[in-house]
């Protein structure tokens, strides 16, 4: 099993959000038996919390469901993830400092954007469903392109 986890800062808005739109296209290809993913966040605020309702809103507008509840990025991860997916470059530094190096696992979500290749994905916490909607738009494009490295690298 190729397991990928994706990292934001609370984990109630961007990594559970591509969490759920990749889980969708993991069987969208009939890949569930390949591919697994999970999500976290570098803060400890939101531990066991369901993700943020406008989280929740934006993709039950695109027909994606979501399920998770909250859990901190811990160094035990580096281990248990084939993957290492960061939203920006500030849980990247976070997720280094906890891992206590740096790995050839971590990614950042971005890299897989054609439109905005390496930028973050912006925190939408303090704004709108507008700033939501944008997000959403960014990940769905950047977990196609992912979605298509792994089925590549891993021969699926
Ligand atoms: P996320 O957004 O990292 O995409 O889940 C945030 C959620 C909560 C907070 C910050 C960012 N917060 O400060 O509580």
């Amino acid at each position: 099993m190729i397991k990928i986890l994706f990292v934001c800062l609370g984990n109630i808005c961007r990594s559970p959000l591509a969490e759920a739109i990749f889980k969708v296209k993991i069987k969208k290809y009939g890949l569930e038996s390949k591919i697994s993913c999970d999500s976290a966040g570098t803060a400890n605020y939101h531990i066991g919390e369901s993700p943020d309702p406008r989280t929740i809103e934006v993709a039950n507008n695109h027909g994606v469901p979501v399920h998770h509840f909250g859990q901190q990025f811990k160094k035990k991860h580096g281990q248990e993830f084939d993957y290492l997916i960061a939203m920006d470059y500030s849980n990247r530094s976070n997720m280094i400092r906890e891992l206590g190096e740096e790995t050839s696992s971590l990614f950042m979500m971005r890299d897989f954007d054609s439109d905005g290749k390496g930028e973050d994905v912006p925190d939408p916490w303090y704004g709108g469903m507008d700033g939501f909607e944008k997000v959403f738009q960014i990940l769905d494009r950047s977990t196609d392109e992912f979605l298509q490295f792994v089925k590549e690298k891993h021969n699926l």
